[in-house]
């Protein structure tokens, strides 16, 4: 493809609305025109999680108004588009619904191409979008949704090397503060209330330590917690910072573990590869206990990591939109526009289902 590509993306797959447009030169670099995100944060933190129909209405009050933004903050009237890229699975139907409607009405009533994309590639292609990554690459996923380590070898082709075998990592420390009192999202929350932790005083056990499989467990570290919180109810403001402080050193030695051993597995296999990259992408990446271990990984392994900007990290629409223009790029094919919405959706489509595998809106 030998022009500049504009594409339109939109993402409605769980608690973001969220319409940005992209541009693609034909060397393959990539430049972000316009990103509009609309959180629904408030809309669902008193349920502890979201709430699918609360979010698809939502979507459906909002998304008009924000691709409208979208294209005038991008200077790109809709003649100029070349494509329109949504979202279609995994995730919570509801929502990708609205996002497909939408993104088909524009397709139709402009004639341009119409791309499904899965948010997982959105996710995993970003690195090339922010920092021109060459294949191939290793990805590290960990958000609300999903846990996965993914090998990114070309558009199109990945393959998923580990996962949860529950629950997420972000639905991990989501959970975690909710059973000691804290608010949604409990990232953030676990993350600073664990500052103030004595990292003498309680002592997890470090899930999947050293297991072959490189996949993921978080859930018997939660119900570890919420045993010690009943050993020690009611919960001192000191506990309650000891414990996180011992969930997190936990995740982000399991976190360590498992990608040491990938980064091992990619280096036997492409030993010709100078310098690859180790991408992290979602929500729980902006936790700096986990980016440092990751980073200081990926040094002792000789690999270059790279962190895209946390807004890129988690959900938004102009992952979706480079996800469409490097599929286009790559001359794969328009979807039909009949394409139905996808809540499971592995990246990797020939690799055995685990439970936490292609699932989003898992958070509730
Ligand atoms: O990618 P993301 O914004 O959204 C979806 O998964 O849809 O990820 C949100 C997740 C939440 O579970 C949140 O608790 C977690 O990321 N998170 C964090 C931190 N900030 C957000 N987890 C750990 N430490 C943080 N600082
Ligand atoms: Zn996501």
């Amino acid at each position: 493809m030998n022009r500049n590509l504009h594409i339109l993306g939109l993402e409605t797959s769980c608690d973001e609305t969220a319409a940005a447009v992209v541009r693609r030169a034909p060397g393959g670099t990539g430049e972000i025109l316009s990103d509009v995100v609309l959180s629904q944060l408030d809309l669902h933190s008193a349920f502890g999680g979201v709430v699918p129909e609360l979010a698809a209405r939502s979507h459906v009050l909002t998304l008009d108004r924000l691709i409208a933004q979208a294209l005038e903050e991008s200077g790109t009237p809709l003649a100029d588009i070349d494509a329109v890229a949504v979202t279609s699975g995994p995730g919570l139907i509801g929502g990708l619904m609205v996002g497909l409607m939408t993104g088909k009405a524009i397709a139709m009533a402009t004639g341009k191409p119409y791309l499904g994309i899965n948010h997982l590639e959105g996710h995993a292609l970003t690195a090339r979008l922010t920092d021109n990554v060459a294949y191939p690459y290793l990805v590290l996923l960990v958000s609300g949704g999903h846990t996965q380590i993914v090998l990114v070898k070309g558009v199109d082709d990945y393959e998923r090397w580990g996962t949860t075998i529950d629950d997420a990592l972000g639905e991990a420390f989501d959970k975690t503060a909710k059973l000691l009192g804290l608010d949604y999202p409990g990232g953030p929350a676990v993350e600073r209330s664990a500052l103030t932790g004595d990292p003498g005083r309680f002592r997890l056990p470090v899930p999947m330590r050293r297991d072959p499989r490189l996949d993921f467990s978080f859930s018997g570290l939660k119900t570890a917690v919420r045993q010690m919180a009943q050993d020690h109810a009611p919960l001192e403001p000191q506990t309650i910072a000891d414990l996180c402080l011992a969930f997190q050193t936990s995740v982000t030695k399991s976190l360590g573990d498992r990608i040491t051993m990938a980064l091992a597995r990619f280096a036997a296999r492409f030993p010709g590869v100078h310098a690859p990259a180790l991408v992290v992408a979602g929500g729980v990446a902006a936790n700096k206990a986990i980016r440092a271990t990751l980073q200081a990984r990926a040094d002792e392994a000789g690999f270059h990591f790279v962190a895209p900007p946390l807004n890129l990290c988690t959900d938004n629409a102009a992952m979706i939109a480079w996800a469409g223009a490097e599929r286009l790029a790559a001359g794969l094919p328009a979807s039909p526009l009949d394409l139905a919405p996808r809540s499971r959706w592995p990246l990797d489509e020939d690799v055995a289902a685990a439970i936490g595998h292609g699932k989003r809106g898992a958070k509730a």
